[in-house]
C-alpha cells in the first residue's frame, strides 16, 4: 500500500519525505488555503520535495470550468493528479481529462454507487472519506471494502484511496481491506511509529550494552 501524507505543508512534507517512506501528498481546497500561498506555487513546490503523485484539486464546479482549470493544475508538474469532486459535472469533466491522458483523483466519495461512477469515467485514484462516516455513525471502512470489491469483480484499475483517515488502526484497517493508497495527516503517519514495548526494549538493550561495553571500556 502507497502512503501518502494530506496536507499542504511544506514541513511536514520534508519531514516525511526525509523518513523515505512517503509515495505522495494530497491536498485540498482547505489544506490549501490554510498555508497562504497560490496554488500553483505551493503545488510546485510540493512536487520539489516528493516524486510521486501530488493531488491538486480544482475549484470549479462546472465541467467545461473543472476541465480548463484542471489542464492548467497538469502543467504544473509532469506528477501532478488533477482533483476533482464527485458530482455530475465532476464525472463529466473526469471522463473529458482522462480521455486527454490527464490523471484524475475523484473525491468526495461516500458510495459505492459513486465509486462506480469514478471508475467507469476513467479516474485514476478514486477518494472515499473514511472519518467524515464514522462522524456520522457509518461504517467509513466498509466503504473501502466494499468498493475494493467492486473493483476487483470488474477488473477496474482505478486506485482506491482510503481518505479522511483520523488514526492507526484507520490506516491499518485500509490496508487489510486492500486499498491502494492510504493518505492521512502528518500527526497520524508520526503515530504509527509509537509502540511503548519499542521504547522500552531498545532503552534495555542499551543500557545492557552500555553496561558491559562502556562501563568497563571495552569496544562494543
Ligand atoms: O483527504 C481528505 C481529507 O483531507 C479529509 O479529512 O479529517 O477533514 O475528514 P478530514
Amino acid at each position: 500500500m502507497k502512503i501518502f501524507l494530506d496536507t499542504a505543508n511544506l514541513d511536514e512534507i520534508r519531514r516525511g519525505a526525509e523518513w523515505g517512506i512517503v509515495d505522495g501528498v494530497t491536498t485540498n481546497p482547505s489544506l490549501i488555503a490554510k498555508e497562504g500561498r497560490p496554488v500553483e506555487e505551493q503545488i510546485r513546490r510540493i512536487c520539489e520535495i516528493i516524486d510521486g503523485d501530488i493531488s491538486a484539486e480544482v475549484v470549479a464546479v462546472d465541467a467545461k470550468e473543472m476541465i480548463r482549470e484542471g489542464r492548467q493544475l497538469a502543467k504544473i508538474h509532469k506528477n501532478v493528479v488533477v482533483k476533482l469532486p464527485l458530482i455530475r459535472e465532476g464525472i463529466k469533466a473526469c471522463a473529458a481529462l482522462s480521455k486527454e491522458g490527464i490523471r484524475t483523483n475523484v473525491t468526495l466519495c461516500f458510495t459505492p454507487a459513486q465509486a462506480l461512477l469514478a471508475a467507469k469515467a476513467g479516474a485514476y485514484i478514486v477518494s472515499p472519506f473514511v472519518g467524515r462516516l464514522d462522524d456520522i455513525a457509518t461504517s467509513g471502512m466498509d466503504l473501502i471494502r466494499n468498493i475494493c470489491a467492486i473493483y476487483k469483480n470488474y477488473g477496474f484499475t482505478t486506485q482506491v484511496l482510503a481518505a479522511s483517515l483520523r488514526h492507526p488502526i484507520h490506516v491499518t484497517e485500509s490496508a487489510l481491506a486492500g486499498a491502494h493508497i492510504a493518505t492521512m495527516p502528518f500527526k497520524v503517519l508520526d503515530q504509527l511509529f509509537n509502540h511503548p514495548l519499542t521504547d522500552k526494549g531498545l532503552e534495555q538493550f542499551l543500557k545492557d550494552h552500555a553496561k558491559v561495553f562502556q562501563e568497563s571500556g571495552a569496544v562494543g
